[in-house]
């Protein structure tokens, strides 16, 4: 299945009462399989999740942990774009050269690489030598 699909198709099952901003966010894992998560908000805020963390989660359970290609989409007036706990979370899993495509439902699109979506991100290496 397309990630393009797969994201549109979660989207509609999103949770979002409170922001009414419908997220849907698909991944390819290694192994070739499509995990796909939507956003799913809470009345008490922060306890809401992302939409790509509803993916990643899903993937997981699946047992697998390497992606090979992300994509998510709202409607949104530009390619929506990650939070930064989502950029986090989608470099624990994703090289630098997996290509994570912002978009939106009227089709505004823009491919970044993960390096470029979170330069600098906070690695494994960063507590060596400890
Ligand atoms: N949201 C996502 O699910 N993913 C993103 O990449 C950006 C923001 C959700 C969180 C919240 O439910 C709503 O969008 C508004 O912030």
């Amino acid at each position: 299945m397309s990630l393009l699909k797969a994201a549109t198709d979660v989207r509609k099952n999103a949770y979002a009462p409170y922001s009414n901003f419908k997220v849907g966010a698909a991944i390819r894992a290694v192994s070739g399989r499509v995990y796909s998560g939507c956003n799913v908000e809470n009345v008490a805020y922060p306890e809401g999740t992302c939409a790509e963390a509803g993916a990643i989660a899903a993937m997981i359970a699946a047992g697998e942990s390497e992606i090979i290609e992300a994509l998510v989409i709202a409607d949104s007036p530009m390619p929506v774009s990650p939070c930064g706990g989502c950029r986090q979370k989608l470099a624990e899993f994703s090289k630098g050269d997996v290509k994570i495509t912002m978009t939106t439902t009227a089709g505004n699109t823009r491919e970044i690489t993960m390096a470029d979506l979170l330069p600098g991100a906070f690695t494994q290496a960063h507590m060596d030598g400890e």
